[in-house]
C-alpha cells in the first residue's frame, strides 16, 4: 500500500546519505534484525488503523463540526443565556430572556425574546454571540447563516447580521435580512469578509434599529467546509484525518454512546433530519450536544474520508449504572437498533433507508461491524451476556453477514470480535508491546477500539509517542487477530474550559489546529502499511527498541518500522534474505531530544516527520536507529 505522507506534513531533509553513520562509534554491538522477505507468515488487516471520536473535548460541536454559534438554541443556565449577550448600542433600550411558550419545533419549544422599547439606526438593539472561544475569519471569504425567527410587529425589523471585531469593534462583514413575519419561518443570510487578517477575536451580532419584539432560535453560521457539505465539517481537521489514512470510523462513541442515564444515551433518532427538529442531549461529558452531528453526518464523514462505519449501538447500560433486563424490557433498543442498521443500510423501498433518503443520501451505506454497547465490563449486574446474546440474535437473523463486536468477555454465544481498551503510561506499552504475540487465534477477533500512551497535555508529547509507536509495532505484528484499532481521544479544543479528557491526539481553536507527535507516529504508521508480515527475528537489541516489517508483494516493497524509546542510538545489523534490494530506499523520521518534547498550538511544528533518503548494498544493511527516535524504512526489491 503506498499511502504517501503528503508533503505538507514533511519536513525534508535532502541529505542523509548513508544515514546516521556517525553515531555507530557510540553504539554497543549491534543487534541482528533478519528479515524473510521470501517469506510471508501472516495477513495484515487492510482496516487496521482507523479513528475512534465523540463528543468530548468539544470534538463535534467546538470541533470538528464547523458551526461558529455556540449555544444556538438558546440554552440558559444559572448565569444567564451562555454565550449571547445584549447589545444596546448609544440610546437603545432591550432586554432578552428565555421564552418558554413560543419556538420554532416540537424539538425547540423555547426562544429568546428580544424586547427593544428603544431603537433606531444609530442606535441598535439585540445580541451577540462569542463563538466557540472565538469565530475564526478569513480574508475575502463567505460565511452561511440562518436563524429562525418571527416577531410581533413587521416594524421591529429588518434584522441586521454582522462580524463584528473584538478589539475595535470594526465590522467585517455584514447582511440585511428583511421582512420577518409574524410566524416562526428560517431566514438565510451570507457575510462575505474582506481583506482582513485571519483572526479568532471576532463576534456575530443580531441587531434590530426599531422598537418591537423579537423572537430568535436556532442562530447558525457555517464557513466554507470540507467538500462544501452544507452543516459540514472543519477543512483543516478533515485534512488531519485524510491523512491519517482511516479505514473505519468507530462512532458515535464511547461514552457518549451510553449516556450518564438511558434518557441522555445517544438516541439515534433524534439526531437525524431537519437541524430544527433535533433538541439536543446532554454528553456525559458535561456539557450540551447540539446533535448536529448527528448519525448521518458520521456516515457522510466515512464518505469523505473513504472509512467503514463501525456503528456502535445503545446496548441497554448507562455510564450511571442502570441497565436493561434482557428479554421483554430490552426488545425496544433492540428494534431501535435494527432500525438503525436500517437507516444505515436500507435501499430506499425500507421504511427507515427511505427516512435517509428524505434526508439527503438515497444511496445506502455499506455496513460491515456493529458494536453492542461500551465497556460493558463496567455493568456491575452482570446483565451483558443476556443483552448481548439478544441483540447478536436479532441483528444476525435479519443481517446475517454483520460482524458483530462484542465490548466485554461474553459466553451465551461467540462474538465475532472483542472490543479491548487501554489507557497507559510509556513503560507499560514498552512493557506490553508483545501482548497479542501468544493471543489464541482460535477465538474472536480483536479490535482495540480505544488505546493511548496518556502522558503530556493537552495532546501527547513525544514520549507519549514512542509509547504509541511501541504498541503499534505489537498490533501490526498480531494483526491476522488484530482486525481494527483507534487511537482515543482523537480530539481536544485546547481552551481550558473545552477540555475534559487529556490527552487527545489532535489539539486545536476556533482558528488553528495542529497534531502531536504520536499524530505524526500514527501518520507515518498507517501510510506505510504492507499486505503481509514477513518472517522476521531480532537478536541483542536493547528493551527500549521495537520493530515491525510489513510487505507489499505486488509492489515488491518493505516497510520497516523502528522505534527506539532509548536515549542511546541502537545499532542494527539487518539482514534480508530471498530478495535482491534496489539500491536506495527511504527514511521517514520523527525525533525529538527528549520525551518531554512537544507541539503546541503556538509551535505546531516543533517535532514533524522528516524524509530523507537511504543507500542499500546488496541484501545486507548495517544501520543506526537515532536515540529517541521513530523511522519507517521502505525499501524497494528487485
Ligand atoms: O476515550 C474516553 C473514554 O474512555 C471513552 O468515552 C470510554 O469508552 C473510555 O472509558
Amino acid at each position: 500500500m503506498d499511502r504517501r505522507i503528503p508533503v505538507c506534513l514533511l519536513a525534508v531533509a535532502v541529505i542523509a546519505l548513508p544515514f546516521s553513520t556517525a553515531l555507530a562509534q557510540q553504539t554497543a554491538e549491534p543487534a541482528v534484525l533478519t528479515i524473510q522477505v521470501d517469506h510471508p507468515v501472516a495477513k495484515v488487516s487492510p482496516t487496521l488503523y482507523g479513528l475512534m471520536t465523540e463528543e468530548i473535548n468539544h470534538s463535534y460541536d467546538g470541533g470538528l463540526y464547523a458551526e461558529m454559534v455556540q449555544n444556538r438554541t438558546f440554552r440558559s443556565d444559572w448565569s444567564g443565556i451562555r454565550d449571547w449577550y445584549l447589545v444596546e448600542r448609544g440610546q437603545a433600550a432591550a432586554k432578552i430572556d428565555i421564552d418558554t411558550t413560543t419556538g420554532p419545533s416540537t424539538a425547540l419549544p423555547h426562544s429568546l425574546r428580544l424586547d427593544v422599547t428603544a431603537a433606531s439606526a444609530a442606535s441598535a438593539a439585540g445580541v451577540l454571540n462569542t463563538g466557540y472561544w472565538g469565530m475564526a475569519l478569513h480574508p475575502d471569504t463567505a460565511y452561511q447563516g440562518s436563524f429562525y425567527a418571527k416577531e410581533d410587529t413587521p416594524q421591529t425589523g429588518p434584522v441586521t447580521v454582522s462580524l463584528v471585531a473584538n478589539q475595535s469593534g470594526k465590522t467585517l462583514a455584514s447582511a440585511t435580512v428583511s421582512g420577518i413575519g409574524a410566524a416562526w419561518q428560517q431566514y438565510h443570510f451570507t457575510l462575505k469578509t474582506g481583506a482582513i487578517e485571519p483572526s479568532a477575536a471576532n463576534h456575530l451580532e443580531l441587531t434590530v434599529a426599531h422598537p418591537g419584539t423579537l423572537w430568535l432560535n436556532l442562530v447558525s453560521l457555517f464557513p466554507p467546509t470540507f467538500h462544501n457539505r452544507p452543516n459540514g465539517d472543519r477543512i483543516d481537521l478533515m485534512e488531519k484525518l485524510a491523512a491519517m489514512h482511516p479505514a473505519f470510523l468507530r462512532f458515535p462513541g464511547g461514552n457518549y454512546l451510553e449516556g450518564d442515564a438511558i434518557r441522555t444515551r445517544f438516541d439515534w433518532k433524534k439526531t437525524i433530519g431537519p437541524l430544527v427538529d433535533r433538541p439536543g442531549h446532554p454528553s456525559p461529558w458535561d456539557y450540551f450536544s447540539t446533535d448536529g452531528m448527528g448519525l448521518l453526518e458520521f456516515l457522510e464523514w466515512c464518505e469523505d474520508l473513504h472509512m467503514q462505519p463501525v456503528l456502535a449501538v445503545y446496548a441497554g447500560y448507562s455510564l450511571n449504572g442502570e441497565h436493561v433486563n434482557p428479554g421483554p424490557d430490552l426488545d425496544p433498543y433492540v428494534q431501535s437498533a435494527l432500525e438503525e442498521i436500517e437507516y444505515v443500510t436500507g435501499g430506499a423501498d425500507t421504511e427507515w433507508g427511505a427516512k435517509r433518503a428524505a434526508d439527503g443520501h438515497p444511496q445506502p451505506f455499506d455496513l460491515q461491524y456493529v458494536e453492542i454497547g461500551n465497556e460493558d465490563n463496567f455493568d456491575q449486574s452482570g446483565s451483558y451476556d443476556g443483552r448481548y446474546a439478544q441483540f447478536y440474535h436479532a441483528i444476525k437473523t435479519k443481517y446475517p453477514n454483520l460482524q458483530l463486536i462484542a465490548t466485554a468477555p461474553v459466553k451465551s454465544v461467540q462474538p465475532d470480535v472483542i472490543d479491548e481498551h487501554y489507557y497507559v503510561r510509556a513503560t507499560e506499552f514498552f512493557h506490553d508491546a508483545d501482548h497479542y504475540d501468544k493471543a489464541d487465534r482460535s477465538g474472536p477477533k480483536i479490535f482495540v477500539g480505544e488505546w493511548a500512551t496518556r502522558e503530556g497535555t493537552p495532546t501527547p508529547n513525544f514520549g507519549a509517542a514512542l509509547g504509541d509507536a511501541a504498541w503499534m509495532t505489537g498490533l501490526e505484528r498480531n494483526s491476522d487477530i488484530v482486525i481494527m484499532a483507534s487511537y482515543a481521544p482523537l480530539f481536544v479544543n485546547v481552551n481550558p474550559l473545552a477540555m475534559q479528557w487529556t490527552p487527545d491526539l489532535i489539539g486545536y481553536d476556533a482558528l488553528h489546529s495542529y497534531g502531536s507527535p504520536g499524530y505524526y507516529a500514527q501518520v507515518m504508521f498507517a501510510s506505510h502499511l504492507g499486505q503481509e508480515r514477513p518472517a522476521a527475528t531480532l537478536e541483542g537489541a536493547s528493551a527500549r527498541f521495537f520493530y515491525s516489517v510489513t510487505e507489499d508483494r505486488t509492489a515488491k516493497r518493505i516497510y520497516l518500522k523502528l522505534v527506539n524509546a532509548s536515549s542511546d542510538p541502537q545499532a542494527l545489523d539487518i539482514d534480508f534474505s530471498g530478495a535482491r534490494l534496489a539500491a536506495q530506499g527511504q527514511v521517514t523520521t520523527l525525533a525529538a531530544p527528549d520525551t518531554q518534547a512537544t507541539n503546541t498550538i503556538e509551535h505546531p511544528d516543533a517535532i514533524v516527520p522528516v524524509e530523507s533518503t537511504l543507500a542499500v548494498r546488496g541484501a545486507h544493511l548495517h544501520y543506526d536507529v537515532p536515540g529517541y527516535s521513530i523511522q519507517v524504512l521502505q525499501l524497494q526489491w528487485r
